[in-house]
């Protein structure tokens, strides 16, 4: 299928203030220089938001993430799950069509779509709240047909009862999803043949249907304000792990050369003076814990290869260097409060000591032991 980008673009896009938090905050999920692994997280983010991915979406996101426009673009426009058209405002629905389905009566569906919201897909409705598209098979194929409606599945369908659920969803209800035939999951139709000791045990709605009635509007947009930021390390706030907004973005506003390099891929190759930061010092060494013993320099002249450590890069063997920790021995032998202060004193990875168990890890390769990690390192499989 041709997916280009729409022809009707909006003037510019931002993240509502909530969604931008939790954007940032995956950032941070990826090593110093890797931030465009975060690509689709972000996109699908904004697409949620939005309900499509606009043009100035997709390059907001790469200059969050010091990409090249470009890179972006290629990853929006190659995944069928990103949206390149404005979708109906209350709901875009996604028709199964594949053997199972179709054997079922997809084909009945989709001329329900064809009738109650667009002549064909992709096209919005003439209120503007709706569109559909036909899709691969969604994994439910036992349920089959089904559609998939926002965020949830409708399966079991038949052509009458999937124009009730339009009508109601046009209604401003959120019919109940899941088999819409009174099976509760993916039995047999027939009922239960084994395992039937259960069915007397069984909640009102199986697990995903309790959870979406649980949330009650699954066709509403994505604000920020439904999830967790699911990012721990950071504590409430996410001070410190936040670019200034006048920070330069490598790629913004500079092409790609004629190579194809980005000027985020040119800045990771080695530099004579490399930008890793340092541990703060004076006043920005207060907060909690207690600073771990250090060395001045390492015991016979020779550093353990820190990096064995899962989590810790050139970037953070430097940090931890200019710490005066040069031994698998020293880190194993803090304490909470030395974890504390280490992790709230790495400039740009707090709380990395923590999240990444580097202190039972050092235990492990200070007796001379090896982790998981450890040997893909010495297999030269971690770079
Ligand atoms: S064939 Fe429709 S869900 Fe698999």
């Amino acid at each position: 299928m041709l997916r280009r980008l729409h022809h009707d673009q909006p003037e510019s896009f931002a993240f509502t203030k909530a969604n931008q938090k939790w954007a940032e905050a995956q950032i941070t999920k990826f090593p110093e220089g890797r931030q465009a692994s975060a690509v689709i997280p972000l996109l699908w983010r904004a697409q949620e938001q939005e309900g499509w991915l606009s043009r100035p979406a997709i390059e907001h996101i790469a200059d969050m993430l010091g990409m090249a426009h470009i890179r972006a673009l290629e990853v929006a426009t190659f995944y069928f799950m990103f949206q390149l058209a404005p979708v109906g405002s209350v709901a875009h629905v996604q028709v199964c069509g594949t053997t199972s389905c179709m054997i079922c009566g997809a084909e009945d569906l989709i001329a329900v779509c064809r009738d109650k919201i667009a002549a064909n897909p992709h096209e919005l409705s003439a209120d503007g709240r709706f569109s559909w598209e036909e899709v691969e098979c969604l994994g439910a194929c036992s349920n089959a047909p089904m559609a998939q409606i926002g965020k949830d599945y409708y399966e079991d369908l038949t052509a009458a009862r999937f124009g009730e659920i339009l009508d109601e969803l046009a209604a401003g209800k959120v019919p109940v999803p899941g088999p819409q035939n009174g099976r509760y999951a993916s039995e047999p139709l027939a009922g239960l043949t084994s395992l039937t000791e259960f069915e007397s045990g069984r909640t009102q709605y199986n697990a995903s249907v309790a959870r979406a009635v649980e949330l009650g509007d699954t066709v509403k947009r994505i604000d920020g304000s439904e999830m967790p930021v699911l990012t721990p390390w950071l504590g409430d706030e996410m001070k410190g792990t936040r670019r200034k907004a006048a920070d330069p973005r490598p790629a913004r506003g500079k092409p790609v050369n004629g190579t194809g390099v980005t000027e985020q891929e040119a800045r990771e190759k080695p530099r004579a003076k490399p930008d890793t930061g340092s541990v703060a010092q004076g006043p920005a060494d207060a907060g909690p814990g207690i600073r771990p013993p250090a060395l001045p320099a390492p015991e016979g002249g020779q550093p353990d290869d820190l990096k064995q450590i899962k989590g810790v890069g050139p970037a953070l063997e430097k940090q931890l260097h200019e710490l005066g920790v040069f031994h698998f021995a020293q880190v194993a032998a803090w304490g909470a409060e030395e974890v504390a202060w280490v992790d709230e004193n790495l400039k740009g990875f707090k709380g990395r000591v923590s999240r990444d168990g580097w202190v039972e890890q050092a235990r492990t390769l200070a007796e001379g032991g090896e982790t998981e990690f450890s040997k893909r390192v010495e297999k030269g499989d971690i770079y």
